[in-house]
């Protein structure tokens, strides 16, 4: 199906804001106390680069049940306190194949279940991105714009989600990470140098 029009082409756009996928976005000094202290304590139930369950498959969910739902309560209420776009079940150390997101701020939460990549559209584009499993990290990543993603729902009904830009990132972002892979394995040899010392400089410091 002919669903993009365009020649497959990367672009580099290194003119527009910073992407933040899973977040960071404001400077903490200049938020509310409360909710400075809410979200460091979202960032500290979240697992850290070093940790393999990040470096882990996640398993297929076959139990669509009540205690599915409540997972995704929790991982959306805390990726809304982590101030996240995005979140996987293995950065909370569960191994099912489940991921939580936000299409854009004031969107509600989505959770994909058992998702597969169903298309992918040739034309690519390349942004930075950050991840909440990986402090002080900021790399570019090229991600496909425009994706076909199967799924079910916290419900088990099954879903087709077509997303484009912003929504198909975070969601191949998360996908990538119930494949225990992290933006570091898709940056430049370059880049993953400057952000690994970054990153055990920040992980010195918890
Ligand atoms: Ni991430």
């Amino acid at each position: 199906m002919a669903v993009d029009e365009h020649d497959a082409t990367t672009e580099l756009h290194e003119d527009e804001p910073e992407l933040e996928v899973e977040g960071e976005p404001e400077h903490e000094e200049a938020l509310d106390p409360e909710v400075a202290a809410r979200r460091r304590a979202a960032l500290a139930q979240i697992r850290k680069f070093g940790d393999p369950v990040l470096r882990t498959r996640a398993r297929p969910v076959d139990l669509f049940d009540e205690a599915l739902r409540e997972e995704v309560a929790r991982m959306g209420a805390l990726m809304d306190d982590a101030f996240g776009v995005g979140l996987a079940a293995t950065q909370v150390g569960v191994v099912h194949r489940l991921l939580v997101y936000k299409a854009s701020p004031g969107a509600p939460l989505a959770a994909l279940v058992n998702p597969e990549v169903e298309w992918r559209g040739d034309e690519q584009e390349i942004m930075e991105e950050g991840c909440l499993s990986l402090p002080a990290v900021h790399v570019d990543v090229e991600r496909a714009i425009h994706v076909r993603v199967r799924a079910r729902d916290e419900y088990g009904t099954e879903i087709l989600v077509e997303a484009t830009g912003l929504e198909a990132r975070v969601i191949q972002h998360e996908i990538d990470h119930l494949d225990g892979v992290l933006i570091l394995d898709r940056t430049s040899r370059e880049e993953r140098k400057q952000a690994m010392a970054a990153l055990r400089e920040a992980l010195d410091q918890v």
